[in-house]
């Protein structure tokens, strides 16, 4: 078995503990429209765009809304989230990040990041890693979020690099059917009992080396 040329991760969840304030902001509005909202329904929400977490939210109450109402609710939301994620430091980097790229450097793979996020460039810049990755692909630059590949398959072209020789780490269960459907590997990062589709499971990058990579 050989080592794959590219790892393409994912940000939320992987790089950055960010879901715990994407749930505090998604739960402030839920409870606005008074709809339960729990912490395993917000697990279904990662991975997905902004827009679309807002319209699953509505459709968990079976609430309508206007777009100008789902514009409003979703820009609020962001406001609530961006006041936590400008508070990151590279001390928020999960633990097993910077020695796995070091790996990855250290032994020509390249590095990408493929997320949903519109807000990734700047919860990169707050932890110190805007100029780690040879690619970045976000929220900005894809026209559909997970569990469409598109995310997946532009952080490849970017580098240069065919899919089926990129293996990608996800924590969502919308990036892990993104991965597989983009022919990619995918290492799930986080609870097996969630992450089920994916290649090979792992609960954090502390437990993630060139060996798992190897066997995949
Ligand atoms: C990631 C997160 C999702 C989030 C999405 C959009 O995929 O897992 O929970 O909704 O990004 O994030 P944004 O920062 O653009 O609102
Ligand atoms: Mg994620």
């Amino acid at each position: 078995m050989s080592l794959p040329k590219a790892c393409i991760f994912d940000l939320d969840g992987v790089i950055v503990d960010t879901v715990p304030a994407h749930y505090v902001a998604w739960k402030a509005m839920a409870d606005e429209l008074n709809i339960p909202f729990s912490e395993e329904d917000n697990e279904h929400l990662k991975g997905l765009s902004r827009t679309e977490s807002m319209l699953k939210i509505l459709e968990l109450g079976n609430v309508t809304k206007s777009e100008n109402e789902i514009a409003d609710y979703t820009t609020r939301k962001n406001n609530i989230y961006v006041e936590i994620i400008s508070k990151m430091t590279p001390q928020d980097i999960l633990p097993g990040v910077l020695d796995f790229i070091q790996q990855l450097k250290d032994n020509g793979i390249a590095t990408a990041i493929g997320s949903s996020s519109k807000n990734t460039p700047t919860i990169l810049k707050a932890v110190g890693l805007d100029t780690t990755f040879d690619a970045i692909v976000d929220g900005n630059q894809v026209t559909h979020s997970k569990p469409d590949p598109e995310v997946f398959l532009k952080g490849a072209a970017k580098l240069g690099i065919k899919p089926e020789e990129c293996v990608v780490l996800e924590d969502a269960i919308s990036g892990v059917e993104a991965a597989k459907r983009g022919g990619m590997k995918c290492v799930g990062v986080g609870d097996p009992s969630v992450l089920g589709a994916a290649d090979v499971i792992v609960p954090d990058l502390t437990k993630m080396n060139l060996g798992i990579l190897r066997n995949l």
